[in-house]
């Protein structure tokens, strides 16, 4: 196993993960890139995960604890947290203390958000949350989605997100290859609906971040991650303009960079 890998989780060693004394219930909707990171990193710190998938095969795969998408080391931390009983995948919700959504937010034609992913993922939890829960949203999404469609369904459906549910969004920064690290690592924003869900949300990054936890409002927080996004596209497409450039008068582009 890799050095790194034991210094971030130390709990790898040891199959039971006995080492955590917290035995918080952490439901996760949706086991791609996002989701299965997250789910098998806290299966490892000791919390009793269910992940959620609207994909048979995706559930049988992390079931026998194998993974379906490629991340280094993703492997060794799934099948920890599986055979460990901490990790079961299923293609329904359940009860918990925290939900935690990290569905697809695509684009459809001309750049128009996709938004039902979460949107079914909101109102498939809905029935299992009550009153105490968290309810976090990962995925990337516009400015007032975390308040304007997931608090709005939960409220739609009887929850008091006012002062019984809470509700927050915390956008996920990791680079692919670099995920497992990145997810204990890297700072982290937390935004609420409101100073509460804000509290509940950071405590919670706070038990298994290693980076800094930035509280803000639900809607800062949706916009920072936009922007993050859209200042590595600037700087993508600054790159690629600069490559076509000396591709046409003939300059080494390696050469140029350190030099600028
Ligand atoms: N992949 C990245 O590097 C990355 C980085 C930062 C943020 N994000 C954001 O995280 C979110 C998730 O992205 P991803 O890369 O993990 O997506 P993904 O496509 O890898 O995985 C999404 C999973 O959700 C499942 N799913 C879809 N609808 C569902 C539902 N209603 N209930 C349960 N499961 C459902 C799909 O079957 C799939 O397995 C997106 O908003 C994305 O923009 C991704």
């Amino acid at each position: 196993m890799e050095p790194w890998l034991l210094a971030v989780f130390p709990t790898l060693s040891d199959q039971n993960h006995s080492m955590t004394p917290k035995l918080k219930t952490v439901c996760v909707v949706g086991l791609g890139y996002i989701g299965l990171p997250t789910a098998s990193l806290l299966g490892t710190k000791g919390y009793q995960v269910v992940g959620v998938d609207v994909s048979p095969s995706v559930v049988d795969t992390i079931n026998q604890g194998k993974i379906h998408i490629v991340e280094p080391d993703l492997d060794i931390l799934v099948k920890s947290a599986v055979n460990s009983g901490n990790l079961k995948a299923s293609l329904l919700p359940t009860e918990a203390d925290i939900f935690i959504i990290a569905v697809p937010t695509p684009f459809k034609d001309d750049h128009v958000p996709d938004l039902s992913y979460v949107e079914n993922a909101t109102r498939a939890i809905s029935p299992y949350v009550r009153p105490g829960n968290l309810v976090i949203l990962e995925s990337t999404s516009p400015v007032g989605t975390t308040e304007e469609i997931v608090a709005v369904l939960l409220r739609e459906s009887g929850h008091d997100i006012e002062n019984d549910v809470f509700v927050a969004h915390c956008p996920e920064r990791v680079l692919p290859g670099r995920i497992l690290i990145e997810l204990v690592q890297n700072d982290r924003i937390v935004g609420g609906i409101n100073a509460q869900s804000t509290e509940k949300a950071a405590a919670f990054y706070r038990e298994f971040v290693s980076g800094e936890v930035l509280k803000t409002h639900a809607k800062t927080a949706e916009l920072c991650k936009l922007t993050e996004n859209s200042f590595r596209d600037v700087n993508i497409a600054f790159a690629n303009e600069l490559s076509f450039i000396c591709d046409k008068e003939q300059i080494d582009v390696w050469e140029l960079i350190p030099l600028g």
